[in-house]
């Protein structure tokens, strides 16, 4: 084959586009907009590959419109949910994304996520910030405390096994539930739950490292959230799909839960309004793998699948 053509949907990081222009013929996005559907099929005829983000999204309908010419989605992202997979593969259309690379970038924002939410970060930074700081008291923003604390963890894949080993160093004590339980090594001192619910009762700190799919949409739902016990923080840096906002909203405002820690929302961009208010709500912009060298490694890795499927070998994320 000549050298292919492919689109990239986002500006991704310098060193991937270097990478791309040195092996590809790229068009590129560069105005840095969501693909929509007709940009994405629009663009399938002209390219034998694409890079796209979780912001574009291949619906059944927009790949039952796609060129022929397409035969590579190389997704520069781990989760999938943005794209029909079924319909893609009917098509026989590769499909790839980008595991392992990011698992710690993630695992670092919920931990963050974590301890701000616990330790009432967003209105400790308010009081210094605004000049309201005026006293101190044995009472003043006390918090709740991380080390020592039970963590339950929902999805022990990569990120999930990555968040646990950052917990460990805070002395955390760690549960899981998972489709499978791991192998001794894999939990290494971490109890496994059978069941979502067992894990939940004994979840001082939930965190959710698992994907969104029809099975786990709203699994976080008035129900769920009632078994976790009082005080609780729930921190969400997988897919806003997961949880039930009206519901979560409702427990913390009535202060049955203590506090969120939320890098993902139903809808994205923008988040959730009615969060706003909270001020035990710790907020950021889906931004669990924007770190310098994740997003490299995530550009990367993409390439590699794509250099991969382009010489005629099998990708290496294949799904
Ligand atoms: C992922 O890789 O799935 C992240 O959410 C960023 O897209």
């Amino acid at each position: 084959m000549n050298r292919p053509t492919i689109w990239i949907s986002r500006r991704l990081s310098d060193a991937t586009l270097d990478r791309a222009s040195r092996d590809y013929d790229v068009i590129l996005n560069d105005a840095d907009t969501p693909g929509t559907a007709d940009e994405i099929v629009a663009m399938s005829n002209r390219v034998d590959g694409m890079i796209p983000c979780h912001s574009e999204h291949f619906t059944a309908d927009v790949v039952s419109r796609l060129d022929p010419r397409l035969k590579i989605v190389a997704n520069h992202s781990v989760g999938v949910d943005h794209c029909d997979l079924p319909a893609l593969r009917a098509r026989g259309i590769a499909v790839t994304n980008t595991p392992d690379v990011l698992s710690d970038a993630t695992a670092e924002l919920a931990m963050m996520l974590m301890l701000c939410a616990a330790r009432r970060a967003v209105t400790g930074d308010r009081i210094v910030r605004t000049g309201t700081w005026t006293s101190w008291s044995p009472s003043f923003l006390v918090g709740k405390q991380v080390s020592g604390a039970r963590v339950g963890i929902v999805g022990m894949g990569r990120v999930g096994q990555a968040f646990a080993r950052k917990a460990r160093g805070f002395d955390m004590d760690v549960h899981y539930f998972n489709r499978q339980r791991l192998s001794p090594e894999a939990e290494t001192g971490a109890t496994y739950h059978e069941t979502l619910d067992s894990l939940l009762s004994v979840s001082d700190f939930l965190s959710l490292h698992c994907p969104a799919t029809p099975e786990t949409d709203g699994m976080m739902n008035a129900e769920r959230l009632a078994r976790l016990p009082d005080g609780s923080v729930l921190v969400n840096t997988a897919r806003g799909a997961l949880v039930d906002e009206a519901a979560l909203l409702g427990a913390l405002e009535s202060g049955r839960m203590l506090a969120a820690g939320l890098d993902c929302f139903r809808e994205e961009p923008g988040g959730n309004p009615a969060f706003a208010a909270q001020e035990n709500i710790v907020m950021m912009p889906h931004v669990g793998s924007a770190t310098v060298r994740t997003r490299d490694a995530m550009g990367f890795r993409a390439l590699d699948n794509l250099d991969a499927f382009f010489r005629g070998d099998r990708p290496r994320d294949l799904l």
